[in-house]
C-alpha cells in the first residue's frame, strides 16, 4: 500500500475543531479504502506554542516541514496576538518559501444547498478560483518610519514578476483546459495599477496562445464581484493576483452558501516542497471552543490532498459524503442544520461507512 507522510498542522481556535474532523474523516477513508495509509505527525505550532518558545515556526521548522508529502493546516490567529505577526509568522512563512505559488479554491453548491443570491441556480455556482500564492501585495516588503507621528509614512508595496505572472497564469489556463468548459476569466486592475497590472494583462495574452482550445477573457476585480453575483453562470476558471482572489475567495464561498464549506491546496506545482491543504477560514473567534464550527471547509480540503496524493477515489468518498449529509440536512448552523462540528463528523464517517 502506498504510505504518506501528513504533516498535521491544527494551528489555533476552530482550525484545530475542524481538522480534528478532518483526521477522523481520512481516518475512515483510509480504512474503508485499504489500499492507501496516512502517517500523521503532529505539528504544535499556533499561538500557544509562540507564546511558549517566543516564534510560530522554530528556526529549523520549514526543514521539518519539507520531510511531509503534504501538509493539513488549520488556522492561525489569536485575539491578543497581532494578527499580522502570527500570520506573518506561520502561514505566510510557508506558503512562500515553500513556493506553494497555486492556491486552488474550487467553489461549488453541496448536494440540496442553495445559492445565497436568489437569481443563482446552484449549478450556476462552480468554479474553480486560481490564487497567485506567493507574490504580488503579499511580498511583504514596505516599512514605516516616525511611527506615530502625523508625519508618519508607511508604505506596502507589491510585488510583481514576469517570472511569477507566467507561471500561474500558464497553470490556471492549465486548470480551465482540463475542465469541460475550457474558460478562463483573467483579473486584474490594470486601470488603477499600472505596472504590475498592466505586465499581468501582457503576460496573460501571452500565455493565451500555448492553449488556443480554451476561451479566455479579462475582468477588472471591481467588476468582476458584480459579475460572480449576477451572472455566476458565465464563469468557470478564474485566475487573479494574491489579494484579489483572496478577497474573491470568500465572496465566491459565501455565494455557495457559507465560509465554512470552503476548501483550498496551496500548491508547488514543481512538486518540490510539500502541498499545503487548509480551509478558507480563520480561527473565528466568535465560535471558537463552542464545538459548532462547519468542518466541510478542512474536510473537503483534506478530499483534495487525497486528490493530490494520487488517492482520487478516496477523494470523491469524501466529496460524496459531505453532498449526502447535505441532502439530508445533517449539517452545521451555517448551511441551515442543527448538528455540532462532532456530530457531523460522525455524520460523514457513517456515510463512509456504507459506500
Ligand atoms: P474567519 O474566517 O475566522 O471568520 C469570519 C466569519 O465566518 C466569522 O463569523 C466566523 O464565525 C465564520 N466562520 C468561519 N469559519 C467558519 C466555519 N468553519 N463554520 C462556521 N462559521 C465559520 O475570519 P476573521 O474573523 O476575519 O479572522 C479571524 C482570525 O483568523 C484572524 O486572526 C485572522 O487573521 C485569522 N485568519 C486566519 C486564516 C488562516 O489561518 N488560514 C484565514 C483567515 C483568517
Ligand atoms: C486566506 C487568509 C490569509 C490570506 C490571511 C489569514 C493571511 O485570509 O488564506 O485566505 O490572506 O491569504
Ligand atoms: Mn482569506
Amino acid at each position: 500500500a502506498n504510505v504518506y507522510k501528513i504533516g498535521c498542522m491544527p494551528g489555533d481556535g476552530i482550525g484545530a475543531e475542524v481538522i480534528e474532523s478532518a483526521v477522523a474523516v481520512l481516518r475512515a477513508c483510509e480504512t474503508k479504502c485499504g489500499d492507501f495509509k496516512l502517517e500523521f505527525t503532529d505539528l504544535p505550532y499556533g499561538t500557544a506554542y509562540y507564546k511558549q518558545t517566543g516564534a510560530y515556526l522554530p528556526p529549523d521548522g520549514l526543514d521539518t516541514i519539507r520531510k511531509f508529502d503534504a501538509i493539513l493546516f488549520g488556522a492561525v490567529g489569536m485575539p491578543d496576538v497581532p494578527d499580522s505577526v502570527s500570520l506573518w509568522g506561520l502561514l505566510l512563512a510557508m506558503r512562500g518559501p515553500l513556493q506553494q505559488y497555486a492556491n486552488l479554491r474550487p467553489v461549488k453548491c453541496l448536494k440540496s444547498i442553495v445559492p445565497a443570491v436568489r437569481t443563482a441556480k446552484p449549478e450556476d455556482i462552480d468554479w474553480v478560483l486560481v490564487r497567485e500564492n506567493s507574490e504580488g501585495e503579499y511580498a511583504g516588503q514596505g516599512g514605516r518610519s516616525h511611527r506615530g507621528f502625523d508625519w508618519e509614512v508607511a508604505t506596502e508595496l507589491a510585488i510583481f514578476t514576469r517570472h511569477g505572472a507566467r507561471r500561474i497564469l500558464r497553470y490556471a489556463f492549465e486548470i480551465a483546459q482540463a475542465r469541460p468548459r475550457k474558460l478562463l476569466t483573467v483579473v486584474s486592475k490594470s486601470n488603477a495599477q499600472r505596472y504590475g497590472m498592466v505586465m499581468w494583462d501582457e503576460v496573460a495574452l501571452e500565455v493565451s496562445k500555448e492553449f488556443p482550445d480554451v476561451k479566455w477573457d479579462k475582468m477588472l476585480v471591481d467588476a468582476m464581484t458584480v459579475r460572480m453575483v449576477h451572472k455566476p453562470e458565465t464563469l468557470d476558471t478564474i485566475v487573479g493576483s494574491n489579494l484579489h482572489m483572496d478577497i474573491l475567495s470568500d465572496l465566491a464561498a459565501a455565494l455557495a452558501a457559507s465560509i465554512g464549506i470552503a476548501p483550498s491546496a496551496n500548491i508547488d506545482p514543481t512538486r518540490q516542497s510539500p502541498s499545503m491543504f487548509e480551509p478558507v477560514h480563520g480561527s473565528a473567534f466568535d465560535i471558537m471552543g463552542k464545538g459548532i464550527a462547519n468542518p466541510f471547509g478542512a474536510v473537503w480540503s483534506a478530499a483534495m490532498m487525497l486528490d493530490f496524493l494520487g488517492e482520487a477515489k478516496a477523494g470523491k468518498m469524501i466529496m460524496d459524503a459531505m453532498d449526502s449529509c447535505c441532502e439530508i440536512g445533517q449539517t452545521t448552523g451555517d448551511l441551515g442544520g442543527s448538528l455540532n462540528t462532532a456530530q457531523v463528523t460522525e455524520a460523514l464517517i457513517k456515510a463512509i461507512n456504507g459506500y
